[in-house]
């Protein structure tokens, strides 16, 4: 027997030699350590061997598989390395040839030109603050001061989701503006008695259930400026205001505001700019009117302070909400919103 085994580990090794790729060594491998090896059968038939035998056969037979899964380990690494060896020899490695051109992804038009906003106002001092994008009623309507039955609580106008409550149901916010409430509420919650000043900037994608044209959009950006405190006044808006417009637009970008109506400020503008295209003549972006209209502003109306703790007979403050993909369009004299969220890399690449 013992004999037989020192035959089995010869032969295996013998034919091993001639193995010079990983098929030949699946097949060695089968062949010399798989379930019907020579050297499984040894074991197999060890109950046959006599009591004086079995311990030499047994650990001779042990000795013999040890070898041979070690010869096939090794045989392994060996064709693994020659394989390497050959590939650098003989396959062509041309360093003189010019790399592939790795494309690069750009920042989005509507991200680009809201980023610049955030920075102007962050140089004026305003804040990044992040608010939810699904909000409640009681926060995207009430608390704003929308009275009951006004259109945007339609059905019809907004995106309804589901998991809210009958008087209060959920919906994707239709602007920045709860978020307002959310900021002051947290800001006074630090000293309800004393609540601390504010000068905030909630940037983020809002969302309105509207037929969707080259004008409108059914999700879009704002962002929107808060500031809270005592003695602020609607001069300071309209300072705040003509800074940032000279930031944004330029050091002569004139500035005109409109009264408008929203109800959770009081009172109300529009401020346009100065068609920056034309530079007031008159054009197509500005319709011959000279202006564009950038943005919705006033003076927090008392119910919006109260509803976010702070006491509207010691606090005053002015909000302001922006549109970026509106500013990029007259920017760049984008004609169709859609292009926006339309992913035509022919469109976002010329940004
Ligand atoms: N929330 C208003 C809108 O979506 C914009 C606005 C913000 C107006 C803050 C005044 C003050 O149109």
């Amino acid at each position: 027997m013992l004999e037989r085994l020192n035959e089995i580990e010869a032969a295996a090794l013998e034919a091993l030699e001639s193995v010079k790729d990983d098929e030949a060594l699946q097949a060695w491998r089968v062949a010399h350590v798989g379930r019907s090896a020579p050297i499984k059968m040894v074991y197999k038939e060890f109950g046959k061997l006599s009591k004086e035998e079995r311990p030499a056969v047994g650990k001779r037979a042990n000795e013999v598989k040890v070898a041979l899964e070690a010869a096939l380990t090794e045989r392994a690494e060996a064709i693994k390395t020659a394989e390497l060896a050959r590939s650098l020899e003989e396959d062509h490695l041309d360093v003189t040839l010019p790399g592939r051109p790795v494309r690069h992804g750009g920042i989005h038009p509507a991200t680009q030109t809201l980023r610049r906003i955030l920075t102007i106002l962050a140089d004026m001092g305003f804040q990044v603050y992040t608010s939810r994008e699904v909000e409640s009623d009681e926060y995207n309507f009430q608390h704003l001061n929308f009275p009951v039955g006004h259109p945007a609580r339609e059905m019809q106008d907004s995106f309804y989701v589901e998991g809210g409550k009958e008087d209060n149901p959920l919906l994707m916010r239709t602007h920045t503006s709860p978020g307002q409430i959310r900021a002051m509420r947290e800001f006074a919650a630090e000293s309800p008695e004393n609540p601390p000043s504010i000068r905030i900037s909630l940037p983020g994608m809002c969302y309105r259930y509207e037929q969707i044209t080259s004008r409108s959009e059914i999700q879009f950006n704002q962002v929107e400026g808060l500031a809270v405190g005592e003695n602020i006044t609607f001069s300071d808006l309209k300072g705040t205001l003509n800074d940032f417009a000279r930031r944004m637009f330029g050091q002569h970008a004139r500035t005109r505001f409109r009264a408008q109506h929203f109800p959770f400020t009081e009172p109300s503008a529009e401020m346009d700019v100065e068609c920056f295209l034309c530079e007031g003549e008159g054009c197509s972006v500005c319709k011959k009117s000279g202006w564009l209209e950038i943005l919705g502003c006033g003076m927090v109306h008392p119910n919006v302070l109260q509803a976010g703790g702070y006491d509207p007979r010691r606090y005053t403050g002015f909000a302001f909400g922006m549109g970026p993909e509106r500013q990029a369009m007259l920017r760049h004299n984008i004609k169709d919103i859609r292009y926006f969220w339309g992913n035509d890399a022919r469109f976002l690449e010329q940004f």
